[in-house]
């Protein structure tokens, strides 16, 4: 698996967390939480639909089920209670903004980041970024 299709597999991973999130803070109690989880997995959606694309367009890349993100890949202790609180879904996107960073220099030193996929990075790191502040108000 290449750099970016293993960020793919990780931010498919991460947008199926928010929306578990999502669905797992139901009433009017958790309405804001419920909310911002729509927020977040819409992004994470639209952020993994342009990677995917660019994984193909680009690197010519053929996607197969094995590039479909796993739960696992962003969270994976077993021990966690479930379902996942926002203090973990806020720390699984940390891992995956780190990925993002990881991926840019690996494509790199590769010599395979174009001015597109640098941009692609860098914006899809910044909505984690901003996904990282506003889990921190609920966390
Ligand atoms: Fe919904």
């Amino acid at each position: 698996m290449t750099p970016l299709e293993h960020f793919l597999a990780a931010l498919i991973g991460l947008r199926d967390l928010y929306q578990l999130c999502h669905w797992n803070a139901p009433g009017a109690s958790r309405y804001q939480e419920h909310l911002l989880f729509m927020r977040l997995y819409e992004t994470a959606s639209a952020d993994v639909d342009r990677v995917a694309e660019r994984c193909v367009g680009l690197l010519r890349t053929r996607l197969t089920p094995r590039i479909l993100g796993s739960l696992r890949d962003v969270w994976s202790r077993s021990t966690a209670a479930w379902p996942p609180s926002a203090g973990d879904a806020r720390e699984a996107t940390v891992a995956v903004t780190n990925l993002a960073r990881d991926t840019l220099r690996q494509m790199r030193e590769a010599s395979k980041l174009t001015p597109g996929v640098e941009d692609l990075l860098q914006s899809t790191a910044s909505h984690l970024e901003e996904a990282q502040y506003l889990l921190t108000e609920i966390a």
